[in-house]
């Protein structure tokens, strides 16, 4: 007894030491099914992905292309986040119907919001076609060769596949090009808000407690799919009706308890686990603190306006959240890179794979590589970070000079020809709708006025905002009226124009070249790494990088340490909530409404066996940005938990997972039902669903 409890342990221990990855769910017979069984799951492959039959894939939709969601009910009901509906909630909210602030809640089909542009992308079928791919293709070609030829033969792959003809396709490449898959895909653009707790409750904590636990955020929102007459994909119409899915997840009653089995479904969107120290080191030194001091700068201003404005921090909720986002996950990365020595055990890591080459007789073949990556790295440091500066004041923080640079692809485009012209005007017609839809001249001439300097600090003028015509729409779309020769006239006389053109130019004609002729030859060369990491270590564990394509990541619900002398459980409860709750404040007021259910421990059929009403809970799955909204699946393939975040020691999971600090952070459904029911009312919801009671 006493030695097959040790066996035991042996066993229990090598298997929570391999965790990690995010796997294709076409290819999980073998190792994944088999971990994931020992993991206690009682799901096989085909369970989870099967073509010709319904499977668990099929209730996992791609979320607008950014995060994930899934169908839970045979209605075409749809869940994600909070925070990835934010946008749709966000746009149909304004100071008479703030949906952001009180929720939002259709009580029947017809009182269901429908959402310009947004669509839910399904997987239909995977396809291993590296063959195809890389046919022709030799190791005597430059990246451009290679390029042109693979090229050519995606084409040809395109051209051959099977499918119904209002189905997609897209081929991705896989472990840096070493594998081709494709993706046969259905897409609905028919998709109508059904549900959003006000963000008291759905961004709970907001930026204090984002990339943090304990948390207790209630981070969902509902949507409901719609297909026409034939359950087929449609533009939105008044007469489509909800879809009818080939798969829909049951949720569980009964929960989770630590050491249970999860499963993560979704669409994870970029990981880099593969990199050389050196770029860890470049990522964690160099780039990163550029982009957090820009961003930081950025933020004082935004926060500070929207603070003492309503209607700024409805216009900026959705730009503040993204900025504010990223920026404490970079800081999040560096510390946890930091804290784990990622960059020197990647050394001593790279140091054995110099010595497996050369015991391997292959110095030939990949001698060179780590060398070259050195070389490569520090030659483009300084354009890398420059480059990156440029995206985050041009693009990411800073309206004026987002409309002034989208304007010098106007300007562009009338260079080449009236078509691209025409085109290039339009776009840049919307993008201006849509800036002025929320903006506001002061909060982004103070965000100018903060990040200009660390761009370009000899070179900060303030007084053109009040010159240009970009800081009102009207004056902005007249820039655009006339002919190709106008236009351009017009804008050169724009003083905002004259002052990013020189920038612009610059990021063109020097920064985006210098930086692509370096980028190009690491990407070649992380290619022929990740095939000689492959061959010359086969026993490490390999799984591809996230690309935005549908992966399974599984673990089990999990605490952690993150200091010394201290353990995380694993489970929030509402408790946590009154107790982080301060009246008014924008971060952690509690609405009167679940303050009274917790008072009156009105639960329901919602409370865990303990009598407490679950809020989150961490798991060890590995994921990142993109899984927001991805399924937390138990043993038997229910609905336990939603995806939203991870916790702060481990945001560095993207290039360095370290199974004993990194956590997923998943909503537990029970928290979900719960607010649907006795919070908000909309039992209606509660009635289409599938609940269920596993554990009893
Ligand atoms: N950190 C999570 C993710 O990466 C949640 C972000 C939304 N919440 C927020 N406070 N901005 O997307
Ligand atoms: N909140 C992230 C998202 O929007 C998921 C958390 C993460 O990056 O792991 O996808």
């Amino acid at each position: 007894m006493r030695f097959l409890k040790i066996i035991f342990f042996f066993i229990a221990f090598q298997l929570s030491a391999q965790q990690g990855g995010m796997w294709i769910p076409s290819l999980l017979e073998g190792m994944n099914e088999s971990e994931m069984q020992s993991l206690g799951s009682t799901l096989t492959a085909k369970d989870i992905y099967d073509v010709n039959n319904s499977s668990l894939k099929d209730a996992i939709g791609h979320f607008n292309g950014g995060c994930t969601s899934e169908v839970i009910s045979p209605k075409g009901l749809l869940l994600t986040n909070h925070h990835c509906g934010y946008s749709q909630i966000q746009s149909h909210s304004s100071l008479e119907n703030d949906y952001l602030k009180n929720g939002f809640w259709a009580m029947s089909l017809e009182e269901e919001l429908p959402n310009n542009g947004l669509y839910v992308e399904f997987i239909v079928r995977i396809e291993d076609v590296t063959e195809a791919m890389l046919s022709g293709v030799t190791d005597a070609m430059t990246p451009r060769e290679k390029q042109s030829k693979i090229d050519i033969n995606q084409n040809n792959v395109l051209k051959a596949v099977e499918k119904e003809e209002w189905h997609g396709v897209k081929i991705r490449p896989f472990y840096k090009g070493n594998q081709y898959y494709l993706f046969v895909t259905e897409r609905f653009d028919d998709v109508r808000l059904v549900g959003a707790p006000p963000s008291s409750i759905g961004k709970f904590g907001s930026d204090t407690d984002n990339w943090v636990w304990p948390r207790h955020t209630g981070d969902f929102s509902i949507f409901r799919i719609y297909a026409d007459k034939n359950n087929r994909p449609a533009q939105y119409s008044k007469d489509n009706v909800p879809y009818k899915p080939k798969h829909f997840l049951p949720i569980s009653l009964d929960g989770i308890a630590e050491g249970d089995f999860t499963m993560i479904f979704g669409f994870p969107g970029r990981t880099n686990e593969y990199l050389p120290a050196v770029a860890i080191e470049q990522i964690t030194q160099k780039v990163n603190p550029a982009k957090i001091g820009i961003r930081e700068a950025a933020l004082k201003v935004i926060d500070a306006n929207m603070k003492v404005d309503d209607q700024i921090r409805i216009q900026y909720a959705s730009k503040q959240a993204r900025i504010a986002n990223a920026w404490k996950k970079w800081i999040g990365e560096n510390l946890g890179i930091k804290k784990t020595g990622a960059i020197a055990i990647k050394k001593d890591f790279e140091n054995e794979f110099a010595k497996a080459v050369k015991a391997q007789g292959k110095d030939a073949q990949y001698g060179n590589l780590l060398g070259d990556f050195e070389k490569l790295y520090s030659d483009f440091e300084d354009v890398n970070v420059k480059r990156n500066s440029f995206i985050e004041v041009f693009i990411r923080t800073n309206e004026l000079m987002q409309m002034a640079f989208r304007a010098t692809q106007v300007e562009n485009a009338a260079l080449q020809s009236d078509a691209a012209f025409e085109k290039a005007r339009q776009s840049m017609i919307d993008r201006l709708k849509g800036i002025h839809k929320n903006y506001n001249v002061n909060v982004d001439k103070g965000v100018y006025k903060a990040v200009m300097p660390l761009y370009n600090p000899d070179a900060v003028d303030a007084s053109i905002y009040d010159k240009t015509a970009f800081t009102d729409l009207d004056k902005a779309l007249a820039l655009f009226e006339g002919d190709a020769e106008t236009v351009v006239k017009n804008l050169n006389n724009d003083v905002a124009y004259q002052y990013a053109k020189p920038m612009v130019l610059e990021f063109y004609m020097r920064l985006e070249p210098e930086f692509q002729e370096t980028n190009t030859q690491i990407n070649a060369l992380q290619t022929q790494y990740m095939k000689a990491l492959m061959e010359v270590m086969p026993k490490e564990r390999y799984f591809p990088d996230a690309n935005s394509t549908l992966r399974v990541t599984y673990g089990k619900v999990n605490g952690y340490s993150p200091r010394d002398a201290i353990y995380y459980n694993p489970v929030t409860y509402l408790d946590g909530v009154i107790e982080k709750y301060v009246p008014g404040d924008y971060e952690f007021d509690v609405p009167q409404k679940l303050r009274d259910l917790y008072e009156l421990k009105d639960y329901g059929q919602y409370a865990d066996s303990n009598g407490k009403l679950p809020i989150c809970f961490l798991g060890t799955n590995h994921t990142t940005g993109g899984n927001s909204g991805s399924p937390a699946i138990d043993a038997e393939g229910n609905l336990v938990g939603l995806n939203f975040d991870r916790v702060w020691e481990g945001t560095m999971s993207d290039i360095y997972y370290d199974p004993e600090i990194c956590r997923n952070i998943m909503v537990d459904l029970r928290y979900v039902l719960f607010i649907v029911d006795k919070y908000a009312g909309a039992t209606h919801l509660i009635d289409e669903m599938k609940l269920v009671h596993p554990k009893r």
